[in-house]
């Protein structure tokens, strides 16, 4: 077993921590306070190759594999996690989905646009009734004579809906088939029938812009289909397989930077006459933390290794984004309670990572979803 990372690895991972540190995290405050999308940010985190880290180059992609995409993606979110969820939809979530089952035409058309930066994707499953239950959806597309499609419906909580330029969607073509009547299409948010409704307001990742969308009446046409009709629920679930790695490691970003920040502040806050850090109570917390800091990027990083070799990694991913989103929600707590009341004060991060924390244990399928998931793949049971 070789812990070692490859030298293209390091590099990526290199470029992603300078401007993770040099323009993200210096921002972050401030795009948490106001909510603004961070788009300059976002743009240069796609001319460095950050937006289609998987992409093969053909494709305007790096090329680059699972594990440099996990490195990458740990930077990205210690400087901010907000980039990172954004990060995380266009370059697993739109891309990966196209990448697997797409024409030509498609990875030409859209996964370059996303890859090079030049555009923002989306992907579009849950419904405002339809979460956990995602083949519950009521979003309609129906085949017309002239072979096109007419879509209705909502979808709810879709990241980066108020600026994105495509849209991966899953509607319902036959409702009697259940999953097998989901059809994955692809959406161009100019066209007519697309809608956007007001951006949520949010507990954390407040920079990551979220909004219901809505369709009416939009026409898609048959080369606007991901794959085959019908194929969409298994597209969905073996993209979200890989956007789990991503949160993850976007779990692992917030963690290591509340984690760090608190090595700092036990060194240098006194109390009774010693720093913090000589308690043996905030020593336990700290080796606590660290224990659950390193057991989520390992198991992260195997996830990634599986995909990597090209085998199924369903249950890798689902007990890394359980361990990372668990241990990053256990360690941004306690990195407040450790800091006491600077932790408390929005002077500090440290109760942003702790309010961003929240958000990897529901999205991307919720805790409770992961453990089905484990559980279903371990017993083989359902
Ligand atoms: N890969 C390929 N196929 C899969 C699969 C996988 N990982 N998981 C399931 N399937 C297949 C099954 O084999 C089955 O196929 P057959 O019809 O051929 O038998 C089909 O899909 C249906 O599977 P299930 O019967 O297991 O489906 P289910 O209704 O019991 O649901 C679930 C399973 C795991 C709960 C699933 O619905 C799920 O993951 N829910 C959570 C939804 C989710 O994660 N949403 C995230 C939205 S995106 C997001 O959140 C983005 C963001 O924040 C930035
Ligand atoms: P529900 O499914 O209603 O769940 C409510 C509670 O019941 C949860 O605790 C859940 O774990 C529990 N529960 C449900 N079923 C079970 C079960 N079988 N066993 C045990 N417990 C269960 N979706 C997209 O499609 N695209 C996006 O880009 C996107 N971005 C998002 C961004 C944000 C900020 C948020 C908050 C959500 C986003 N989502 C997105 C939606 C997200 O994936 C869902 O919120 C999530 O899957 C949970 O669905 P729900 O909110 O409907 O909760």
């Amino acid at each position: 077993m070789d812990f070692s990372f490859t030298e293209e690895q390091l590099m990526l991972q290199d470029v992603a921590r300078r401007i993770a540190q040099e323009k993200i995290a210096p921002s972050a405050e401030h795009h948490d306070r106001t909510g603004e999308f961070p788009l300059e940010n976002i743009q240069l985190l796609g001319e460095n190759g950050l937006m289609g880290i998987e992409v093969p180059a053909e494709y305007g992609g790096a090329g680059m594999d699972p594990i440099a995409y996990v490195l990458a993606m740990v930077e990205v979110a210690a400087g901010d996690a907000a980039h990172s969820t954004i990060m995380s939809v266009n370059n697993s979530l739109f891309c990966n989905g196209i990448l697997t089952h797409g024409s030509e035409a498609q990875k030409q058309t859209y996964v370059r646009a996303i890859a090079e930066g030049q555009a923002i994707g989306a992907f579009a499953l849950t419904e405002p009734q339809s979460g956990s239950d995602a083949t519950a959806m009521r979003c309609r597309a129906v085949k017309q004579a002239d072979g096109t499609y007419v879509i209705n419906g909502k979808k709810s909580w879709i990241t980066s809906g108020p600026v994105a330029k495509y849209i991966v969607l899953f509607a319902m073509t036959d409702p009697d088939a259940g999953a097998r009547g989901i059809t994955a299409f692809i959406i161009d948010t100019d066209r007519p029938g697309f809608h956007r409704g007001k951006t949520e307001p949010k507990l954390g990742i407040r920079a990551s812009a979220t909004c219901e969308i809505e369709f009416q009446d939009y026409v898609a046409h048959a080369d606007d289909i991901v794959g085959k009709e019908g194929e969409g629920f298994k597209i969905a679930m073996g993209v979200l397989d890989a956007g789990r790695i991503g949160i993850a490691s976007q779990a692992i970003g917030i963690a290591r930077a509340a984690y760090e920040a608190t090595i700092e502040y036990v060194k240098e806050r006194k109390a009774f006459g010693a720093a913090i850090g000589t308690f043996q109570m905030t020593q336990a917390k700290i080796a606590d933390m660290k224990c659950k800091l390193d057991a989520a990027l390992l198991l992260t990083l195997r996830a990634a290794w599986v995909k990597g070799q090209g085998k199924r990694f369903s249950n890798e991913a689902a007990i890394a984004k359980l361990t990372a989103s668990e241990a990053a929600m256990w360690i941004t707590h306690q990195a407040v309670q450790i800091h006491g009341g600077m932790g408390y004060s929005k002077e500090m991060p440290l109760e942003r990572y702790f309010r961003d924390a929240k958000i990897t244990e529901i999205y991307e399928g919720t805790s409770e979803i992961q453990r089905l998931v484990i559980a279903r793949n371990e017993t083989g049971l359902r």
